[in-house]
């Protein structure tokens, strides 16, 4: 059987969630609020009156006019994803097997994942020290007749909003189809959709998963234009949303301002943390246009992660990747969560530091 793997995938891992009951889960940029029980109970209602025997039918045409609406483009840009991240493979599929990959790092680690599965080739280009995107270098090596290049903005990890200019400039320098990832984009709020006018191979990532608070539904989408969507759609399993997933989305996008509470609460907690990790002494934060913040501490990160993991308290480690050194990225949680983060790391830092000093 071995003699059977292909080689990209020799050194790739399969994905494993942090699975466990932690009682302060702040490591997957999910939404503290889950969605309104009111609304849970009309999506219950759709579920119970449709045939589980049946394929979904046209609900399927329902939640795609509802989100055209919400997007504010035509239906015929739009193709949805068992969550983004089947989104992200089907671009490959579409655009990338046998060509580049060009991802600009640290970055959402699926562009690679997907890459090495479909057969495209992951170029990966660190970003500058500011975590500006090295617009030079990734045009350098995106000089192909096709190819992808996936932009994150706002990025995860480091949370920084990447100036339109800079992808404007890359769109204008390769013949690369370029997928900008909004997973974070209404946290910002801020767009690259204005550029689909001028620039047919642009590509927008969406999800339910963050402001939505749907992350358990998996629910994703693509905007692009018709002829671009319509190659995404070539590639798409015929039934890849479920009709429980899309009852939801349909609800959901039929009053898509129950979120607007959530997002100005995740903001002002957003800039509450911020001010916290500013005060504690050795912390570094990053500023954020999304929904967690990545800090640098002085001390070991993973020693640091797993002090707070003894106190109940779950965030991401992402010391070992390029740039981030000493890094994590904590989730912005409900009020007593980050409370609970701050209190954690404060005395699992006040600890490290009385080591350091004894
Ligand atoms: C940048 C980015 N894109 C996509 C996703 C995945 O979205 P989905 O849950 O819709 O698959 C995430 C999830 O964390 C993300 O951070």
């Amino acid at each position: 059987m071995l003699n059977l793997r292909r080689e990209a995938l020799l050194t790739l891992k399969p994905y494993e969630a942090t699975i466990g009951d932690f009682p302060v889960k702040l490591d997957a940029n999910e939404s503290p609020f889950d969605f309104p029980r009111e609304m849970k109970e009309r999506a219950l209602k759709i579920l119970k009156e449709t045939p589980f025997n049946r394929y979904p039918g046209k609900i399927v045409k329902e939640v795609q006019e509802l989100l055209a609406r919400f997007s504010g483009v035509s239906e015929d840009m739009l193709v949805l994803g068992n969550g983004c991240d089947e989104i992200i493979q089907m671009i490959l599929l579409g655009f990338g097997v046998s060509r580049k990959a060009v991802i600009p790092v640290p970055t959402f680690s699926m562009y690679k994942i997907a890459a090495l599965v479909t057969g495209a080739q992951p170029v990966e280009i660190p970003l500058t020290p500011g975590f500006r995107l090295n617009t030079r270098e990734i045009l350098a090596r995106a000089k192909d007749k096709a190819g992808v290049i996936f932009i994150c903005n706002p990025n995860n990890p480091t949370g920084n909003l990447f100036p339109y200019e800079d992808i404007e400039t890359i769109l204008e320098g390769t013949r690369f189809l370029v997928a900008v990832d909004e997973a974070y984009w209404d946290f910002g709020p801020t767009t690259a959709l204005k550029l689909m006018e001028k620039y047919e191979r642009l590509v927008v990532l969406r999800t339910l998963s963050k402001s939505f608070g749907l992350a358990g539904l998996r629910i994703g989408y693509a905007i692009a234009r018709p002829e671009v969507a319509r190659e995404i759609q070539k590639v798409r399993q015929p039934y890849n949303m479920d009709s429980l997933s899309l009852s939801v989305a349909k609800v959901a996008l039929e009053n898509p301002s129950y979120r607007e509470a959530f997002i100005r609460f995740i903001s002002n907690e957003r800039e509450r943390v911020y001010r916290g990790l500013s005060a504690m002494k050795g912390v570094i934060p990053f500023e954020s246009r999304t929904n967690f913040i990545l800090f640098r501490t002085e001390y070991p990160a993973r020693l640091v992660w797993e002090r707070l993991k003894d106190r109940g308290v779950i965030v991401r480690d992402f010391s070992s990747l390029p740039l981030l050194e000493g890094c994590l990225r904590v989730t912005i949680g409900a009020e007593e969560e980050n409370n609970a983060f701050l209190i954690a790391l404060r005395e699992v830092l006040t600890e490290l530091e009385r080591g350091r000093c004894s």
